[in-house]
């Protein structure tokens, strides 16, 4: 089938952003300061918001593209084997010749449903938008930036607009993007949008207390028509829709808490999942809640696809 003529159901979704590795210790008990530990368990794992964010939509069955940096050597060979185990389409990664493959210190507490992360991901550069003037965006029906390197990331929002500028409302590519750091510079791309994707930690640090008022509060800075998403752990998530109501959807807590690492990213890929396969908005907002509060009752993203069977 050549290209111009796919269909954007068979279009992929692109996520841009981190990939690390993610070295996880459960712990029964977040450790003191300068104590020495043994953990219950320890495992290797993909991370990174983007990249978790593919590993759920693949899970789900949204085929899905990867776009971030890696420097070759052991790390990134065992991210590239698990990309490929998840059917993650990786060839628009930014290989890089100098740094590190990003690493993070994760500590996962059952007990208290606590993650405490520590990154090093600051001797790598990120892709700018000379790297993604080379992808082929005839392949993709939805685009998702997890705020980073903000200049270069309005650049491919940019040509995004271009390309979609020459094509039928049906055919664009829909532009998503997750403002999750409380930083300054992140908040430009507020404006760019269709979907924007904000945490309990950006609302906070911009003096909102709840998801509504966040939602009324951020509604001045983001374009007419998009819909804003806020996720806030147990009370589930709130969203903005394009005609200015508000949406809510409850939590939905496992049996037990085990392991919130990248809920915020599971949710996130959840809603991409339903709105870009035409889910009204109330309805992905429900299932990126429902898929979210039942990853956080296992360890990783392996129980997914199990927990999604038959619900959808
Ligand atoms: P992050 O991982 O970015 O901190 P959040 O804590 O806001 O993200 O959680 C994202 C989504 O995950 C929430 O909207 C909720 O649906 C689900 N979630 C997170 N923590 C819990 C929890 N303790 N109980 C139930 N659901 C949760
Ligand atoms: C989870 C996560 C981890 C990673 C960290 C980076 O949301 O992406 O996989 O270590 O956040 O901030």
């Amino acid at each position: 089938m050549s290209v111009r003529s796919m269909e954007q159901k068979d279009k992929k979704v692109l996520c841009i952003g981190l990939v690390c590795l993610d070295i996880i210790s459960v712990v029964d008990k977040y450790p003191e300061e300068d104590t020495d530990n043994r953990c219950v368990s320890q495992r290797w794992q993909r991370g990174g918001n983007a990249s978790n964010s593919c590993t759920v939509l693949s899970l789900l069955g949204t085929s899905c593209a990867f776009m971030g940096s890696l420097c070759a050597g052991p790390v990134a060979s065992f991210i590239v084997d698990d990309f490929s185990q998840h059917a993650i389409d990786i060839s628009a990664v930014a290989w890089q010749v100098k740094g590190q493959t990003p690493s993070a210190c994760c500590v996962v507490c059952p007990a208290s449903g606590s993650r405490t992360v520590v990154l090093s991901d600051t001797n790598v550069p990120d892709v700018t938008a000379e790297d993604f003037s080379k992808v082929d965006l005839s392949h993709f029906k939805w685009i998702h930036w997890e705020g980073r390197n903000v200049d270069e990331q309005l650049k491919m929002i940019q040509q995004v607009a271009r390309h979609n500028a020459a094509l039928p409302l049906q055919q664009q590519i829909t532009i998503s993007v997750e403002i999750e750091k409380p930083r300054e510079p992140l908040y430009e791309l507020f404006a760019y949008g269709d979907v924007v994707f904000v945490s309990k930690d950006v609302a906070r640090h911009l003096g909102f207390q709840t998801p509504q008022t966040a939602l009324e509060g951020l509604r001045c800075r983001v374009k007419v028509g998009a819909v804003v998403i806020c996720a806030w752990a147990e009370k589930g998530a709130d969203a903005l829709a394009p005609d200015g109501l508000l949406v809510h959807s409850d939590a939905f807590p496992p049996e037990r808490l085990v392991d919130t690492l990248g809920a915020g990213d599971t949710f996130n890929a959840a809603v991409i999942h339903k709105l870009s396969n035409g889910a009204r908005l109330e309805e992905a907002l429900t299932f990126g809640c429902r898929v979210a509060g039942g990853k956080c009752g296992f360890h990783g993203y392996g129980g997914i696809a199990d927990m999604v069977t038959g619900q959808e």
